[in-house]
C-alpha cells in the first residue's frame, strides 16, 4: 500500500503543476518595451567570480545606454541581496524582499549564484537561477553560440521552466529504498518554446530548426515535446524541420562535417542545459558564452556557467572572463529594443574575441584581466 506522505507528496506535485498550467492560460502577451515610459534594468552580482564580471556587463551597459538614462527612459538598479550567504541564512533560494525588487524590474542582468550541493558548508537550499526562472516564468533559454571560422552559427532554445527542473527539489523517497523524481512536460508549456524557436527561425532567416529529445526512451513527456515541435512546424513551411535524440546531437556537435549545417535548436530543460555547455566549449569555453531567459513579463541575462569560487580562493577572480556577461548584455539590448546598440556591442566583441585578440582572457595572469578586456571591447565600440 502507498504510505499516506508518498500519497501526499504525489498529489501536491500535481497540484502545483497544475497550478502552473492555469497561470501559463491565464498569462496575456509579451510586454511591450516601446510603450513603457521607463525601462528598469536590475544588477544582480551573484556570488564568486559573479560582482566581477556582471559589474563590467554593468559598465559596458551604463556607458552604451549613457543617453537614454541622462533621458529617464533607463534605469539601473542594484540588487545585492542574492548572495549564498543571505539565502543561507534565510534559507530560501531568493529572500522575500530581494523577489520584490526583481519583480519591480523589467529586464535582469544577473552575476552566476552558487548552488548548494551536496557536502557544501551551505544548506541546500533551491538553485536561485532555478527559482528565478520559474517565479518569473522565464520559459525561454536562449543560449547563441557561434565560431566564424568553422561556419559554427547556432542558436539554443532551452525550455527553462519544465523537464526535470519543474519539481527538482520535490523528489519522492518511498521507504529506505525507491527513490522517484519527476519530469515534467505541458501543452502549454512544450507549444509557448516551439513557437518561440520557429518565430526566430523565420524571422532571421535561420530556417533550420533541430528538436532533440530522447524520446525513444522518455516517451510521455519527450515524447509530448517531440510532437508538439512537430505541430508547430507544419505551421512555418518555410523552415525546415529535423528531429534527433540527445546522444547522438552530442556526437554531432563535434562532427566537423555535419554541425554547420545546424542552426536552431530546441530542446527540453536538461537536455538544454547539458547541450549547451558543450557547444559553449567549442566557442572557447563555457566563459564565452551568454544566455538570455525570457518570458512575457520579464527577462533575466547571465552567463551560462557557475560562480567559479575556486577562482575566487585561489586569488584569480580577476582574471575570469567577461564575455559570458558582456554577450548576454548584447541579448538584453536586444529585447529592449535596442537593436543597433546590440549590433555594435556584438560587433565589438567579435573582433576582441575572434579577429584582433588584442587581450586574451586565460582565467589565470598568464592572460588579461576582465577590466582590460572589458576596456578593450569598449575602446573597439568607440572605433566602429
Ligand atoms: C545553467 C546552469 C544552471 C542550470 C545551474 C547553475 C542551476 O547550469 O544555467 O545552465 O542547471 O540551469
Ligand atoms: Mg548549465
Amino acid at each position: 500500500m502507498l504510505p499516506e506522505k508518498t500519497r501526499e507528496q504525489f498529489e501536491k506535485v500535481i497540484e502545483s503543476q497544475l497550478a502552473r498550467i492555469q497561470a501559463m492560460k491565464d498569462q496575456g502577451d509579451f510586454i511591450d518595451y516601446s510603450k513603457l515610459d521607463k525601462i528598469i534594468i536590475g544588477v544582480c552580482g551573484g556570488d564568486g567570480i559573479g560582482p566581477m564580471i556582471t559589474g563590467m556587463g554593468q559598465h559596458v551597459l551604463e556607458t552604451l545606454l549613457a543617453d537614454k538614462v541622462k533621458a529617464g527612459k533607463v534605469e539601473f538598479r542594484v540588487i545585492d541581496g542574492l548572495t549564498i550567504e543571505r539565502r543561507a541564512e534565510l534559507g530560501c533560494a531568493i529572500p522575500p524582499d530581494t523577489m520584490e525588487e526583481l519583480k519591480a524590474c523589467h529586464v535582469i542582468l544577473k552575476g552566476p549564484t552558487t548552488t548548494p550541493r551536496k557536502g557544501d558548508p551551505w544548506p541546500n537550499v533551491e538553485s536561485a537561477n532555478v527559482a528565478m526562472r520559474k517565479a518569473l516564468d522565464l520559459f525561454a533559454n536562449v543560449r547563441p553560440v557561434k565560431v566564424p571560422e568553422l561556419g559554427i552559427d547556432w542558436t539554443f532554445y532551452r525550455e527553462n521552466t519544465e523537464g526535470g527542473y519543474a519539481v527538482g527539489s520535490q523528489g519522492v523517497q518511498v521507504g529506505d529504498d525507491l527513490f522517484i523524481d519527476f519530469t515534467v512536460a505541458t501543452s502549454q508549456g512544450c507549444e509557448r518554446i516551439a513557437r518561440l524557436a520557429f518565430d526566430y527561425a523565420h524571422k532571421t532567416g535561420k530556417n533550420r530548426v533541430s528538436c532533440v529529445t530522447k524520446a525513444n526512451i522518455i516517451k510521455t513527456t519527450d515524447g509530448k515535446f517531440l510532437d508538439t515541435c512537430q505541430k508547430v512546424a507544419a505551421e512555418y513551411p518555410d523552415v525546415v524541420f529535423d528531429d534527433w535524440y540527445i546522444d547522438i546531437m552530442t556526437a554531432k556537435l563535434i562532427d566537423d562535417k555535419r554541425r554547420r549545417d545546424f542552426k536552431v535548436f530546441v530542446l527540453p530543460n536538461l537536455y538544454g542545459d547539458i547541450i549547451t555547455d558543450e557547444a559553449a566549449e567549442i566557442q572557447g569555453g563555457v566563459g564565452t558564452a551568454g544566455s538570455a531567459n525570457i518570458g512575457k513579463r520579464y527577462a533575466m541575462f547571465e552567463a551560462i556557467h557557475g560562480s567559479a569560487p575556486r577562482m575566487v580562493q585561489e586569488g584569480r577572480a580577476q582574471y575570469a572572463d567577461p564575455s559570458s556577461v558582456l554577450r548576454a548584455s548584447v541579448m538584453l539590448l536586444e529585447h529592449i529594443g535596442e537593436i543597433e546598440l546590440a549590433k555594435k556591442l556584438d560587433r565589438a566583441l567579435d573582433i576582441c574575441m575572434f579577429e584582433k585578440k588584442k587581450y586574451v582572457i586565460t582565467g589565470r595572469d598568464t592572460g588579461a584581466t576582465a577590466q582590460q578586456f572589458t576596456d578593450y571591447v569598449l575602446e573597439t565600440i568607440a572605433s566602429l
